[in-house]
């Protein structure tokens, strides 16, 4: 266990990942726009609403809420990651947005504001202890406010992630065997699960649907799997090879997301849970 609190997390998203995220934010979003609809539709913000939005990244949802508040609402995005909120504050500048940007760890910090929705978009699987994270932000919400967001299922559920992953297996390096409950985007793929940490975290009525949506990757099979190769696990396993290696990947992962070639690009199935809890 680190001394401070989500130190691995907060050292993997102000590295190399961080920056990458933010260099690709445009792809990212474009990746996951069908979700985002989704995530967006369920959680039926309101004008006037006071939006958290946990592990905001580049501001991407938190701009998206700020539309759906309105002038009387107010947004604010939480992370960790400097790089990707540096871009967070530029957009914000140029998009004249009000929405505020605080570079601190969710799961610790003193929230000197009460809200009316925490929101989020990927952001709620890291934590070391997720029931310590959880009720520090249920401490940040208002009576009756909710908690709204959505993470992934399985990874075996995602071919976005899993075809790629396995078209590469011969070439990447073996793999520990990882607590499947570690931080990590897979982390709350048992919904079972999730709903303990939620109930335990002193949250009620929580409701777990299944999103099954796409994501999409490019408009080719060689740009979808350039982007295979930049997000996801195959982009973490494969990032220490050389050059050569992640050639031959890349070719094979073009080969596996053919079967995935439509008018509308390289759009694999994404699985997903959208998770509702209240105070
Ligand atoms: C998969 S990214 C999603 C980013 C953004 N929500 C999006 O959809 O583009 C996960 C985000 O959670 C942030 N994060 C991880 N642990 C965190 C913590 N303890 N407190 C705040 N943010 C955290 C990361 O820095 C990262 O920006």
């Amino acid at each position: 266990m680190a001394d401070i609190p989500n130190q691995e997390q907060l050292e993997y998203w102000n590295g190399p990942v961080g920056e990458r995220w933010a260099s690709l934010q445009e792809k990212i979003d474009e990746n996951l726009k069908a979700i985002t609809d989704a995530l967006f539709d369920f959680a039926r913000l309101k004008p006037g609403e006071h939006v958290l939005d946990l592990g905001c990244g580049c501001g991407t949802t938190s701009f998206m809420a700020e539309k759906s508040v309105g002038e009387k609402g107010k947004v604010i995005g939480i992370d960790i990651s400097n790089p990707m909120l540096e871009l967070a504050r530029v957009r914000a500048k140029r998009l004249h947005s009000h929405a505020l940007f605080i570079e601190a760890d969710a799961a610790v910090h003193n929230f000197q504001h009460k809200f009316d929705v925490v929101l989020s978009r990927f952001g709620v699987m890291f934590f070391e202890d997720p029931v310590v994270g959880f009720t520090n932000i249920r401490h940040a919400m208002r009576e009756r406010a909710r908690l709204v967001f959505v993470c992934w299922r399985a990874m075996r559920e995602n071919d976005w992630a899993n075809v790629p992953y396995q078209a590469a297996l011969t070439w990447l390096p073996p793999q520990e065997a990882s607590d499947p409950f570690a931080p990590g985007p897979f982390a709350f793929a048992d919904a079972a699960r999730v709903k303990t940490i939620l109930v335990r975290s002193g949250l009620k009525d929580v409701a777990i649907e299944k999103l099954d949506s796409k994501m999409y990757m490019g408009s080719t099979v060689k740009s979808a799997a350039e982007e295979a190769m930049n997000i996801g696990p195959l982009a973490k396993a494969a990032r220490e090879l050389d050059e050569k290696t992640r050639d031959k990947i890349r070719a094979a992962v073009e080969n596996a997301y053919r079967r995935f070639e439509s008018k509308d690009g390289i759009a694999p199935p994404a699985a997903c849970w959208l998770v509702r809890a209240h105070v």
